[in-house]
């Protein structure tokens, strides 16, 4: 996942600031799509559901952007999820990094997808488009958010089949997974929709949640402000639409030091 930083401050920030990493694996999903796992270094500390900045060292100085980390925290390596774009300064340059290859990772993580930011309550929505479903694959991850809510939906919504990545490893992985399997066979809702291309589930996710066809699907009540909690992480004009939608029903929006019944983040594309 990805965000836009302001291109000055790169060059202000010392190198010190960051740990060089090594490749460990890369995967294409699609010609735009693809991911890649680092080694970590054991004083990098986040929580799950955040983002930091990496990138490489192009000369002296740091091309970076900011990346949520698609890994759980307590996983040895780090792992990133990113679109390709031919010609933006970054993008297209990773997307040919190779296993052995060094790239750089901020010492320190932030963002706002945190369940702390979140009120207690009954389901959790976790709704990501493209991209944007990486901060949540680090959140459904994390055995306290099973603790904290009866149902954990993962909604991820994309143009295309192709583009849906993780499917395999959230439905056929995770289940077996040694401490986590029980967590997710019993409360992980995962549920995948196109807009563009033939599929089980069609259409976008907020469209789904007014008519309440999600909602019939996956068999729970519709969205409700006392219960439910939501997290949102993609384009501007999914996370305008849909907090529009939340702010409609009554949900009040947490961010840092005040926890909410929503939160959101916003994913962008390298131009
Ligand atoms: P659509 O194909 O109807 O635009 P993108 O790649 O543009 O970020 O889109 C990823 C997914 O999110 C697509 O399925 C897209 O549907 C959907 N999407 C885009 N904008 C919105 C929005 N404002 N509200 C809900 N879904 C959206």
């Amino acid at each position: 996942m990805f965000r836009q930083v302001a291109e000055p401050a790169e060059a202000d920030i010392p190198m010190s600031n960051f740990n060089q990493e090594s490749v460990l694996s890369v995967h294409h999903w699609t010609d735009n799509l693809f991911s890649f796992t680092t080694t970590r270094d054991p004083s990098f500390r986040f929580r799950n559901g955040e983002f930091t900045m990496i990138g490489l060292k192009v000369g002296d100085k740091p091309l970076l952007r900011a990346y949520s980390v698609a890994s759980a925290n307590y996983e040895e390596s780090l792992e990133f999820f990113s679109i390709k774009v031919q010609d933006g300064p970054l993008t297209s340059r990773l997307q040919h990094l190779k296993e052995g290859d060094q790239i750089i990772v901020s010492r320190k993580a932030t963002g706002t997808l945190v369940i702390d930011n979140l009120l207690d309550g009954r389901n959790l929505y976790l709704v990501g488009t493209g991209t944007g479903l990486a901060p949540f694959l680090s959140v459904i991850k994390d055995p306290e958010t099973y603790e904290r809510f009866e149902k954990v939906v993962l909604l991820h919504g994309c143009r295309r089949v192709a583009e849906l990545a993780y499917g395999e490893m959230i439905t056929e992985t995770l289940p077996k997974h040694d401490f986590l399997g029980d967590y997710i066979r019993n409360q992980l809702i995962y549920y995948p929709t196109v807009t563009r291309d033939p599929f089980r589930n069609r259409g976008r996710i907020t469209d789904l949640m007014t008519s309440g066809k999600l909602f019939d699907d996956i068999g729970l009540p519709d969205l409700d402000a006392e219960k439910d909690r939501v997290m949102i992480c993609g384009s501007p004009a999914l996370l305008h639409d849909t907090r529009e939608m939340l702010l409609d029903r009554g949900f009040v929006e947490g961010n840092h030091g005040e926890a909410g019944q929503f939160v959101v983040e916003k994913a962008f594309a390298e131009r």
